[in-house]
Formats: C-alpha cells, sequence, structure tokens
C-alpha cells in the first residue's frame, strides 16, 4: 500500500505550554503514528528568519528546543521524517521557481500581509513599513515545503488554510505551463477540540498570559497550579466538578479510575488545596520522563543535530531527483 504522505512545518517560537502540546503536539504525533500516513514534519526555521533577526544563541536555542520538544515527547525519527528545512537546500530553489510562478496580488492578498498593511494605513504609515520581502514571500516558502516533498496532506490550525490553498494555486499555474509535476495538496484542519484551560479559565494561551509551560520544574508547577482560580467554597463543602478549572486540568492528566475517584470527592466534599496538590501528582507525573529526555537533549546539542541532519537525508532522497525533474521540465 502507498501511504498518505502529510507534512506540516513547526515554526521554532519561544515556550511551548501545555496548551500547545494537547491542542497541537499530541494530535501531530498521533497522526504520525498511523498506518496509512508517512508524516513528514520539519523545523521550518527559515520562516522563523522573517521576525526573528537580532540574536545568534536565541535563534539556534529555539531551533534546538522545539526540535528537542518533540523528540522528547515521543516523536520518533525512525518513523516520521524530521529535519530542518534549512538543512534541505533543494527547497530554496523551489521557493525561487514557485515565486516567478506567483502573481504578485496573489500575495498581496495572504492575510498576514494584508493585515499589517490595514495596520499601517490606520497609523497612516506606508503601508509596507515593517514588510520584510522575506515575510511577503512566506506563502511561496511554505509552498516550497509542501510541494516538494509530493505532499497530499497537510495538517494546519485555521490561520494557515489559506496558505495552503496559495499553494495548490502555485502548484497549478505551474502544472499548466509543464503538464502534470505538483500534486494539489489538501488541508486538514487541526480544530483545536482539546482546549486546555489555563491558570484563570481561559484558554491556555500565551497571549492571556495564563499558561503552565510544559516543562515546568516541579517547583514551579506547583506554584503555578496554587495561582488557579477556585472559589471560595470551604473545604467540606460538595462541590461541582463541571465547572471546576481544577477538574477540567486534572481530567487530562488523570486516568479515568483517578477521575472517577475525585468526582466522587468532590461530591463529598474536598478542599481546593488538596484537589490542587493531586493536580500537581498526576501533572507532574505526565511531565517527569519527557522533561528529563529534553533537558538531556539539550545539553547535547550535538545528537539533536545528528538526529536532524539524519532526516534531511532522508528528505533529500525524495526533494534532489524531483528538483532535477522539476528543472528539466523548464529547460534547465
Ligand atoms: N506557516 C506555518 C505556521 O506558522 C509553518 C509552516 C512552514 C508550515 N512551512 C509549512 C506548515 C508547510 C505546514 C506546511 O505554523
Amino acid at each position: 500500500m502507498m501511504k498518505k504522505s502529510i507534512l506540516t512545518g513547526i515554526k521554532p517560537t519561544g515556550q511551548i505550554h501545555l496548551g500547545n502540546y494537547m491542542g497541537a503536539i499530541k494530535p501531530a504525533l498521533e497522526l504520525a503514528k498511523i498506518q496509512e500516513f508517512q508524516a513528514t514534519y520539519f523545523i521550518a526555521d527559515y520562516h522563523a528568519l522573517t521576525k526573528m533577526q537580532n540574536n545568534a544563541q536565541e535563534f539556534r536555542d529555539l531551533s534546538n528546543g522545539v526540535a528537542a520538544t518533540w523528540l522528547a515527547l515521543g516523536l520518533n525519527p525512525e518513523q516520521v521524517i524530521f529535519y530542518r528545512q534549512s538543512d534541505v537546500p533543494e527547497i530554496f530553489e523551489m521557493n525561487w521557481i514557485l515565486s516567478c510562478f506567483a502573481s504578485k496580488g496573489l500575495l498581496n492578498r495572504a492575510h498576514a500581509y494584508k493585515a499589517i498593511v490595514e495596520d499601517n494605513k490606520k497609523l497612516e504609515k506606508d503601508p509596507d513599513f515593517g514588510v520584510n520581502m522575506g515575510l511577503f514571500n512566506y506563502p511561496i516558502l511554505m509552498a516550497a515545503d509542501i510541494l516538494l516533498f509530493k505532499t497530499q496532506v497537510v495538517p494546519v490550525g485555521k490561520d494557515q488554510v489559506q496558505h495552503v490553498e496559495i499553494a495548490r494555486d502555485l502548484a497549478q499555474s505551474f502544472n499548466r505551463h509543464y503538464g502534470e509535476t505538483f500534486l494539489l495538496p489538501e488541508y486538514k484542519i487541526q480544530e483545536d477540540t482539546a482546549v486546555l484551560p489555563g491558570l484563570d479559565g481561559r484558554k491556555m494561551s500565551k497571549s492571556y498570559q495564563n499558561t503552565i509551560p510544559l516543562f515546568a520544574e516541579p517547583k514551579k508547577l506547583q506554584k503555578l497550579i496554587n495561582k488557579i482560580k477556585t472559589d471560595s467554597l470551604p473545604p467540606e463543602a460538595p462541590k461541582d466538578p463541571e465547572t471546576s478549572i481544577l477538574f477540567r486540568l486534572y481530567a487530562e492528566f488523570a486516568s479515568s479510575q483517578e477521575v472517577q475517584e475525585m468526582k466522587e470527592q468532590y461530591g463529598n466534599g474536598i478542599g481546593w488545596g488538596e484537589v490542587k496538590k493531586e493536580l500537581f501528582l498526576v501533572m507532574n507525573r505526565f511531565i517527569e520522563e519527557p522533561r528529563t529526555k529534553y533537558h538531556e537533549l539539550m545539553s547535547s546539542p550535538e545528537t539533536i543535530d545528528k538526529i536532524l541532519k539524519e532526516g534531511a537525508e532522508k528528505a533529500r532522497v525524495m526533494s534532489v531527483p524531483f528538483l532535477q525533474e522539476i528543472k528539466e521540465k523548464i529547460g534547465f
């Protein structure tokens, strides 16, 4: 059976929190385990360059940090093709070729760029103030990422759907000139079904500053859990698990038997302090092993590098001959 190719890029950004894990990383890792899929996940470091331009050490740490995070959480590099975008030079040749098939108007309509232009207009600045060409061309590089690997399915968040559509447009445009070459990728929206509540009960999100970092040390973890909002019911009062942030978080990390028992304790009356201790135990139990693995990897960047370089070699088994074929069609 030919496996279906799925591919997605991971932009290295700051500290990853438990909400990111539940909403994005966990579903992606589960998708990769499905037999009918060949998953390719890569670190979109050149995409990050459109915004992160001032500190080489920070850039390296972020890139290594996401790699270590995914590996620590169980990404199996034997099963998933896992590399750094910057280690696959064919992507950048592809990027240029595709840029010659991308009308400028199409990219003017890309939402990230459009939003900046709108903001600039409101502030009566030059419409392109603060826009570098990397940012403007972002969707083309993303199309190169996708098309060069004959990707069939792209799991993405809603905000990236337009980019996958642009990749389809560019594929069609090339195919019209040179005949069937690129597959038209489809997107698969990763719904944020697992919306993990944050410290204040709203969705856990960096912008609300209510997050629990994925690899928080035990003391810090306990401290953050102690901050979670509760009501002022006395310990002996029966409590409603349905409206309790603590309970919802507990349910994500505890076994079904533990959840059942906790429910009963809520009914009988349990103090919030007690629930917080129990929540710490189950969260820490979940985090412990990946946290150790994460720190091991981060203290050995050569190991991360080796894994990613091997991944890039696997990716290039596809990208080198395919790029060659594309160039021949063009007439190089
Ligand atoms: N733009 C994506 C994001 O911000 C990251 C990305 C880069 C990507 N290249 C990709 C996602 C290719 C899917 C496919 O999240």
